[in-house]
Formats: C-alpha cells, sequence, structure tokens
C-alpha cells in the first residue's frame, strides 16, 4: 500500500492508543512485525506552542518509519501549526484525529464530536494539507451514533480536500469501546473513495486480521487492543496475510526477551518515577497468561527500579 509518497510493506498496522503507543511500545510492534505504527493522540493547541510534555509524547526515530503522529484539534490555524511540528519532529505521516469519544474532547468540540460535521473535518483537512509536505491522514469512527453514519461522506470530503488515506473505527463515537464493531462501515468506506482505506475494531488474533481484509476490502488493518501484551499478532498475522510460514506462539523466554526490552525501553525514555508507576499494568498485559499470575501482579506493585523487575520477570518467566 501506499499512503501518499510513503510505502508501506504490508497491510499489518499498529492502531493508536493512549497511555499505550508510546515509542517503546511502537519499536517493540515495529520489530515484531508491524508495517506501520502510530503514537497516541496529542492536543494539537499543546503541540502547536511546543508544551514540553506533547513535544515527548511525539518522539520518534528513523528506526520505527514509516511512523504516523496523531493530533486531534478543531481549529485550523492551529491544527496546521501542530502538524507542522509533527512534520519537524519526523514523523513520516500526520494523522487527524475525528474519532476520539472522551467526554474532555467531545465537550470541546473535538475528536468524535467532529464525525457529526462532515464539512469542518473537510476544512481542518484542507488547512492541514496546506501546511505540510508529509502525507496527511484522518482517524474516523462509523459516525456519531448507530443512527448517524457519516463515514462515508467524510471519506469522499476528505479525500477531496487531499487526504492522503481514511482509517476507520468500525464503532460509533457513542459506542466508545463497548460492544463488537462492524465491519461492513469499512467496506462501504473503501467502495466509496480511491485513497488507501485501513481500518480497525474487533481484531484480537491473525486469523481476525486475515478475515477483516477478506470482508472489508481494506487495504490495511489497524490491531488496537489485540497486540496489548500481545505484540507477537503482527508476525503472525503478517505471514498469514503475505503466504509465510505459520508463525508458532512465542516461548516463555521470547516474553521474556520482549518484556524485558519494553520495560528498559521505558525506564530510558520516562525516567524512572514515571516508568516506576506504569510498570505494573504493561507487565500484566504480558504475564497474563502465567500460571502464578496473581503472585506476579501482587509482587509487581512494589517494584522500584528496573533491576528489581528483570529480577522479578527471570522468576516468572521460566
Ligand atoms: C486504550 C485505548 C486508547 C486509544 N487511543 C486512541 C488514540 O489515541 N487515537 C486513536 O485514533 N484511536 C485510539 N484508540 C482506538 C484504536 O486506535 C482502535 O481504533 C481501536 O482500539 C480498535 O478496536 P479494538 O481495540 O477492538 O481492536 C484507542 C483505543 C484504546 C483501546
Amino acid at each position: 500500500m501506499r499512503i501518499g509518497s510513503v510505502a508501506v510493506a504490508h497491510p499489518i498496522t499498529l492502531a493508536p492508543m493512549e497511555e499505550h503507543t508510546n515509542y517503546p511500545f511502537r519499536l517493540v510492534c515495529k520489530q515484531l512485525g508491524a508495517s506501520l505504527v502510530c503514537g497516541e493522540r496529542v492536543d494539537a493547541c499543546d503541540v502547536a506552542k511546543r508544551d514540553r510534555r506533547a513535544i515527548k509524547l511525539l518522539h520518534t526515530s528513523p528506526t520505527e518509519r514509516p511512523a504516523v503522529g496523531q493530533i486531534s484539534g478543531n481549529d485550523p490555524q492551529v491544527m496546521a501549526d501542530a502538524a507542522k511540528v509533527v512534520a519537524e519532529q519526523g514523523f513520516s505521516i500526520v494523522d487527524l484525529n475525528f474519532e476520539c469519544p472522551i467526554r474532555r474532547l467531545i465537550g470541546r468540540g473535538e475528536g468524535g464530536a467532529l464525525m457529526a460535521d462532515p464539512s469542518a473535518i473537510a476544512r481542518l483537512v484542507e488547512a492541514v494539507v496546506r501546511a505540510v509536505d508529509i502525507p496527511v491522514t484522518i482517524k474516523i469512527r462509523s459516525g456519531p451514533d448507530a443512527e448517524h453514519e457519516t463515514a462515508v461522506e467524510i471519506a469522499r470530503l476528505a479525500e477531496q480536500a487531499g487526504a492522503a488515506m481514511v482509517d476507520v473505527h468500525a464503532r460509533s463515537v457513542a459506542q466508545s469501546y463497548v460492544g463488537g464493531p462492524d465491519w461492513s462501515v469499512v467496506a462501504r468506506v473503501k467502495q466509496a473513495v480511491q485513497i488507501p482505506v485501513l481500518g480497525s475494531g474487533g481484531v484480537r488474533d491473525a486469523a481476525d486480521a486475515v478475515r477483516f481484509l477478506k470482508e472489508t476490502g481494506a487495504d490495511g488493518v489497524a490491531i488496537g487492543r489485540g497486540c496489548l501484551g500481545n505484540p507477537w499478532i503482527f508476525q503472525q498475522a503478517r505471514a498469514l496475510v503475505t503466504g509465510g510460514a505459520n508463525v508458532a506462539p512465542p516461548s516463555i523466554s521470547e516474553k521474556a526477551r520482549v518484556v524485558l526490552q519494553l520495560v528498559e525501553g521505558e525506564f530510558d525514555f520516562y525516567g524512572n518515577h514515571l516508568a516506576v508507576k506504569r510498570l505494573p499494568r504493561v507487565a500484566c498485559y504480558f504475564a497474563k497468561s502465567l500460571p502464578n499470575f496473581a503472585e506476579f501482579r501482587d509482587e509487581v506493585q512494589g517494584i522500584k527500579s528496573v533491576t528489581e523487575f528483570k529480577r522479578l520477570v527471570r522468576e516468572f518467566f521460566r
């Protein structure tokens, strides 16, 4: 697939997830076979004024390319300014979030609130396309709620405004993350536009990814919660769609290797103070399949350093 000037090697990609798809996690997903990785949504206002936390969230490096930086907002000038910062940071693509269901954003008329206002999305896309040289893509849902599907109209308008790809999360904004996705909306968007279409929702294993691509006709699938604690899903799905040999599930030592790499990466990236707070949640995703998971979960809460953490992983992932 090509997204504007950017070549994407195969259809298995990482979906953006707040609090999860940070730089260390994206590197793991890339190494384990994701063709394209996307960072979490960052407020365009903060990015445009180069707030320190926002810039940290928009860290990238050539190792993870092609990579997508995502922003949200509803002011064309602010979005254009923020997109310039995303490009300066080294991202290959800037993605505009029109899907986030969190109340704070909806209340400000941003994120998913814009699914009810297709022409506002078109104006935002136009302003950003004018401002940057990298491809501009959009992330949408089926519509504001189950009764109002706006995805097809928005995809068409965004294409006319210069968007290089549409990524459809196959749920409505009102649905948030609850309940099954309706993949048929991705198929309808794919039929309606010439630009590549990516989709996500409910992909939990490699076979789901293949089914998603077959049923929707989409150019790519973005894996969300299905990769938390299981980034091997990328290489498994890639093998299935590219006709390679089946990839066996990871051994316990492979799990230990990856969880250590991820956690060391988080300590480097966030520093001790923040990494220690994040650690239990991150590690527990990987430890869920351990027979003594409950014990691991209790012990990981008290960890204060990367050395202690390594000891715990060696003890439990055996
Ligand atoms: C915890 C969490 C955080 C998310 N954060 C973002 C985000 O920052 N930007 C975005 O476009 N989508 C975000 N999403 C949506 C995902 O990109 C993806 O569309 C969705 O998770 C697909 O559904 P699935 O998890 O059932 O596969 C998030 C999803 C979850 C579960």
